[in-house]
């Protein structure tokens, strides 16, 4: 997508630079690592992507606070977020795998892992392996609650990640479902969130209201990459002034409820915000 890109760690020290430079607080890691298995071996191996990119980050900007995407679906060759045997996902044996990328991720200088496979028992499985190598202070973002949606397609296209087969409404949740948001995220807290978040967002605004009224942790909410799409497709054509509606957009996921914006629009809308100031 326009102003979105796939990075090399040579590419990372003028993408950090100017993050800094824009006073961003924060950034999301994902891997797209050179070969896909069966098993995502890379997304748990010492020198994988993400655990060399983290290394790199941390020594440019100690400052700057790292999250990292724990989830399988970019690392295997079948693309769903958990293993496979006979045929679907199995999800206790996917958790120990979760918590070996997690751990992997903290120990390469991560501050936040951010487990996004909506494995059962995910939260409590990271945070006991966390906890048992030492590693108190890596905090968690849960992808609480986290639905079977089609905006995520740009974002599938650029990580080849789609699932071969099947679909992930066997984990991710139903989209007419607004009880079952408040059931997964009060899990997730109970096991140990720190940080939980709603995604896809700028569809989902009344489960990101539901949500701050019941829960009193912070509170993500991940404006999707076909949320961004539709925004940037309609402004380069001259349908929309992609700023104001992009604003205001970001506008009502805060006034929503949400602490923390994750977005494919943060270095424009921190240059905005700076226009502002
Ligand atoms: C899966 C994952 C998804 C995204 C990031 N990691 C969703 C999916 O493929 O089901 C989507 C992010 C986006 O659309 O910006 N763990
Ligand atoms: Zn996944």
């Amino acid at each position: 997508m326009p102003g979105v890109y796939r990075l090399s760690i040579e590419d990372l020290s003028r993408e950090v630079e100017e993050v800094s430079t824009l006073k961003i607080p924060s950034i999301l890691v994902f891997g797209l690592p050179a070969h896909k298995d069966p098993m995502g071996t890379e997304a748990y191996a010492n020198h994988g992507i993400v655990q060399q990119s983290v290394q790199a980050i941390k020594e440019l900007a100690p400052e700057l606070v790292v999250a990292t995407d724990v989830c399988l679906c970019q690392y295997t060759d079948h693309g769903h977020c958990g293993i496979i045997q006979r045929g679907t996902v199995v999800n206790d044996e996917t958790l120990e795998l979760l918590s070996r990328i997690a751990v992997s991720h903290a120990e390469a200088g991560a501050d936040i892992v951010a487990p996004s496979a909506m494995m059962d028992g995910q939260v409590k499985a990271i945070r006991e392996a966390l906890d048992s190598q030492g590693l108190h202070d890596t905090a968690i973002m849960a992808y609480s609650a986290k639905y079977a949606s089609a905006f995520y397609g740009p974002f599938r296209e650029a990580a080849e990640s789609a699932p071969l087969f099947g679909d992930r409404r066997s984990y991710q949740m139903d989209p007419p479902n607004r009880r079952e948001a408040m059931h997964e995220i009060a899990i997730d807290i109970n096991e140990g969130a720190d940080i939980v978040m709603v995604k896809p967002a700028l569809s989902y605004l009344d489960i990101i209201r539901d949500a701050r009224a019941r829960f009193r942790v912070p509170i993500a909410a991940y404006n999707v990459s076909g949320e961004y799409a539709i925004i940037k497709s309609a402004g380069l054509n001259g349908w929309l002034d992609e700023k104001k509606v992009a604003s205001e957009i970001l506008m009502s996921m805060k006034r929503a409820g949400a602490d923390i914006i994750i977005t494919y629009f943060a270095k424009e809308a921190a240059r905005w915000l700076q226009e502002i100031s």
